[in-house]
């Protein structure tokens, strides 16, 4: 455990903003979440929410909005075309993002869907750091390729490298001399969802950026969590400790030709996402795609009062004091976790904490999902929900159709916005311990039914060796 970055431990400060309105969470006991599991088959997405203590299965879309978002919900101008709510938005967006031109979509996979259908043909190739699962599914289904040319420090548990979201400098230009004309736009995906939430630094994306326009390339930064980076930002790169959040957030898309937005995250939203881009005639030909997927470019699949709220939720991210205390809550709960032996992504990261589930769980085979099976045993004794990011997630493989285990078994625990207490997080943490204990009475799991496609949400499974998995 590291000393030198004392902000990473010193994380637990009070909340930045008092409780006006609460919805009560109910704790059911062990019998019911016994029946609740059994009758979701084992598969914790199929679980009802009123059945989940502490709901860990995203951070996206699932935060609470402040009072001023709800007051500005009333402003809300429903105009089909040219309503006071787009202009409130763009010019929102043009302040905190820098791009002149500003396309509403519905969420952030709508987004990728008009980026993707405009610059891709069958055959290309879209580099990235890490590209989500969402990104990776556009590119693929316009018949090109997503690359993942993230540093090789993200997969190391115990480096201390403070931007291991970065791309991998060598690898792009290496991808860009051999593919060329088949590469149309590179990405970069800020912090680096599928990689734990990392952070990239400044000077990478300057650098990508000036890789990117050496070979002719537009560069499109994935913002979902773009504000929690510049944080990082401010906070691990010393030349960045005097620079304000808006600023900082400019200064890397001062780097970019384009941008793309979950607002679900950053944007403090529940619903809502974002194109932000420099080019009239890239904004004119994007702008069809949107009308066809998403509806009229001033609304975008959205509300007028959404686009209000989104408006102000996107100043309210970079405020520092939430931001302290938004990434303070990550780092709290992947301290204590980390100090009591429990194997986590390290630096902390943006908005989730991460378990290794082969670590925690030596005695379950990788085909017995291990980290699969830790979710299920974490909802059973504590009311957690969270999701494996392992080889359930990364289904089949396309051309062997065999299961993909040589990558990692995660247990992501992905914290919600502005909606839990740090009591909360050290609730979910003393659980985890605990049961560390006796973690080898876990048991594998097995899939009772698979589905072909996106398998994570609607296989069901049961234990190796109950009657539930007996066929
Ligand atoms: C980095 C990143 N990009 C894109 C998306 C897709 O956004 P949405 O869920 O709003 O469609 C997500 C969602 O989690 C994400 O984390």
């Amino acid at each position: 455990m590291s000393d030198e970055h004392p902000h990473w431990r010193n994380t637990k400060g009070p909340e930045p903003f008092y409780i006006k309105s609460v919805a009560p969470i109910r704790r059911i006991c062990r019998e019911e979440r016994e029946r609740a599991l059994a009758s979701a088959k084992y598969n914790l997405f199929n679980l009802q929410s009123e059945d989940v203590f502490i709901d860990l299965l995203t951070d996206s879309g699932t935060g609470a909005m402040s009072h001023y978002q709800w007051a500005a919900l009333m402003h809300g101008d429903e105009a089909y075309a040219g309503g006071a709510s787009f202009e409130r938005f763009k010019q929102t967006v043009r302040d905190v993002f820098g791009f002149e031109h500003i396309i509403p979509t519905h969420q952030g996979r709508s987004a990728e869907l008009i980026l993707m259908s405009h610059f891709l043909k069958p055959g290309c190739y879209v580099p990235n750091n890490i590209h989500f699962d969402t990104t990776a599914a556009a590119v693929q289904f316009q018949k090109a390729i997503d690359l993942n040319l993230v540093i090789d420090d993200i997969y190391d548990w115990n480096s201390e490298f403070p931007f291991k979201g970065n791309m991998d400098l060598a690898k792009l230009e290496d991808a860009l001399k051999k593919y060329g004309d088949k590469i149309p736009l590179v990405c970069h995906t800020l912090t680096c969802n599928s990689g734990g939430g990392q952070a990239v630094s400044l000077q990478n994306v300057k650098e990508v950026g000036a890789l990117c326009h050496k070979y002719g390339k537009p560069l499109f930064i994935d913002s979902a969590r773009v504000i929690e980076n510049a944080y990082f930002i401010q906070q691990r790169d010393p030349v960045y400790h005097d620079w304000a959040i808006p600023a900082i957030t400019r200064e890397i898309m001062s780097h970019a030709d384009g941008m793309w937005m979950s607002a679900k995250k950053d944007g403090l939203v529940n619903i809502g996402g974002l194109i932000g881009v420099r080019s009239a005639e890239v904004f004119d030909a994007l702008r069809m795609y949107g009308i066809l997927f998403d509806g009229f470019s001033t609304y975008g699949g959205q509300a007028g009062r959404d686009l209000d709220a989104l408006a102000v939720g996107l100043y309210e991210c970079c405020e520092e004091d939430y931001l302290q205390h938004r990434t303070g809550q990550v780092a709290h709960l992947t301290c204590l976790l980390r100090d009591a032996g429990v194997r986590t992504t390290w630096p902390p990261g943006g908005h989730a904490v991460y378990v290794d589930g082969r670590d925690f769980c030596p005695h379950i085979p990788p085909e017995q999902f291990p980290a699969h099976a830790l979710t299920l045993a974490l909802y059973l004794e504590a009311g957690v929900r969270s999701v494996e990011i392992g080889s359930i997630l990364r289904g089949r493989h396309a051309e062997t159709g065999e299961n993909q285990y040589d990558g990692l078994d995660l247990v992501r625990l992905a914290i919600p916005r502005r909606t839990y207490t740090f009591t909360q997080m050290e609730y979910v943490a003393e659980n985890l311990i605990e049961m560390k204990k006796n973690a080898g009475n876990i048991r594998g799991v097995k899939f009772t039914r698979e589905t072909p496609v996106l398998r994570h949400f609607t296989s069901e499974f049961g234990w190796v060796g109950s009657a539930e998995s007996a066929g």
